[in-house]
């Protein structure tokens, strides 16, 4: 799939600097030539040497070391580039496209370069969490950047938590899903929501739930990689919202469906991949509320069910489910499929290792009115996202082709 691409690889200095090693190994036995560029701080964790031998091209660090007479080197290799990788993405690198500073032979390439990016940030947990860092790659983000999350665990600094470069597989995979994009979906509009909503008791605190956005993100990404017009409503997530798409935020169960319904006519496939609350407390009180005595009742009500108002108001649109559930996962999807008239429903046992909410990875049964589909299995959400897009574009074009002919 990457042959006869350019892939130019930017590394900036943090110490996970040597996976780009393996990351550049990845990439040119997939076929694709890779350039490296690589900071003065990178060259201080890893040799340029190994990235040349590796990459069997040379090395480039500085802005005036022209290797060859007749082309002005981070021209050449910005115009040449079909993908840009920026892998470890320093904060500082992050924030100097943000801001479109170029005082090294990488961020002159990059804002030299006209190709679609790809960064992969790394760091200490609190430089990532950082609003100036946040900031600036929704800044990127804005502008079609793509993002790679970095994943959690022990970092180098000796803090445990979120800033670990994702794995070189990972990348490997978003960058073939980036080459693998199509037009299957040109001309449709895609409706996508996502994360937990938030059901408000006061001004200050609210009940929600654990979900992280990841699937539904993953999903709008994917549709927006073939094509669709997408619009991704969105209540509380923790993961960074995928680019090239609308993104719509929310709070409530409510707001969700005022936003869903505005814009349910016009689209074509609606993935309602939230967790929405099915409770949310009668009263939201205007004040933070006082304590009192030695407990308190919370008095609940149903929230709208909208994937059940979506079905009942359902004509052309392909609506997709999820179900959550941790027993009798076909009983139960069957059950909300009839009930909420969805085309299709993802099921996933949340009580496996490997599915649900906080992980990277889901193992998804597909159900229709017939039953099941289809039962994939461990997939990362990027790779799930991407066949059920497909699946879902495929059912789309033979519903066409049955209404046409
Ligand atoms: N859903 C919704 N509105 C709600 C509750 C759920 O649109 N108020 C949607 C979810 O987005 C998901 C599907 O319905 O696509 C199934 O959600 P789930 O919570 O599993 O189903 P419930 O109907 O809430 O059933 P239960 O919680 O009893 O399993």
């Amino acid at each position: 799939m990457l042959k006869g691409k350019t892939i130019v690889l930017g590394v900036s200095g943090g110490i996970a600097a040597y996976k780009a090693a393996a990351l550049c190994s990845k990439l040119t036995q997939q076929g694709a030539s890779v350039r490296v560029i690589m900071t003065d701080s990178a060259a201080r964790f890893i040799a340029p040497l190994t990235l040349q031998v590796l990459s069997k091209h040379p090395v480039y660090t500085d802005t005036f070391d022209e290797k060859d007479p007749s082309v002005v080197a981070h021209i050449d290799l910005a115009d040449h580039a079909d993908l840009i990788i920026v892998a470890p993405a320093t904060a500082n690198v992050i924030a100097k496209m943000a801001h479109g500073l170029a005082d090294d032979m990488l961020s002159t390439t990059l804002l030299a370069a006209t190709a679609p990016v790809l960064v992969a940030p790394a760091m200490n947990v609190h430089m990532y969490a950082h609003p100036a860092v946040q900031h600036n790659m929704e800044l990127l983000a804005a502008r079609g950047v793509r993002f790679i999350e970095p994943g959690e665990g022990l970092l180098a600094c000796g803090y445990v938590g979120k800033g670990r470069l994702a794995e070189p597989e990972d990348i490997v995979e978003a960058v073939r899903q980036y080459f693998g994009r199509t037009e299957l979906l040109k001309g449709r509009r895609v409706l996508v929501t996502a994360g937990g909503t938030m059901e408000r008791i006061d001004p200050v605190r609210y009940l929600t739930n654990d979900s992280s956005g990841k699937m539904g993100f993953a999903i709008a990404a994917a549709a927006a990689e073939h094509g669709a017009e997408v619009v991704v409503v969105a209540a509380r997530t923790s993961a960074p919202p995928p680019a090239g798409v609308e993104l719509v935020r929310v709070e409530s169960a409510q707001q969700m469906l005022e936003a869903v319904l505005e814009r349910f006519d016009q689209s074509d496939i609606v993935v309602k991949a939230a967790a929405v609350a099915d409770y949310r407390p009668i009263h939201m009180h205007g004040e933070k509320l006082k304590k009192q005595g030695a407990g308190l009742v919370l008095e609940l009500e149903k929230t709208p069910d909208i994937l059940e108002t979506l079905g009942a108001r359902k004509r052309h649109q392909l609506l997709i489910g999820f179900a959550a559930e941790t027993s009798q996962v076909e009983h139960y999807a069957m059950d909300k499929l009839h009930r909420k008239n969805c085309d299709l429903i993802v099921a996933n046992d949340v009580s496996q290792e490997g599915a649900g909410f906080h992980g990277d990875t889901n193992i998804v049964q597909l159900f229709d009115a017939a039953g099941l589909v289809d039962a994939w299995p461990m997939l990362s959400k990027r790779e799930v996202a991407e066949r059920l897009v497909r699946l879902a574009a495929e059912r789309l074009q033979r519903r066409l082709g049955a209404e046409q002919s």
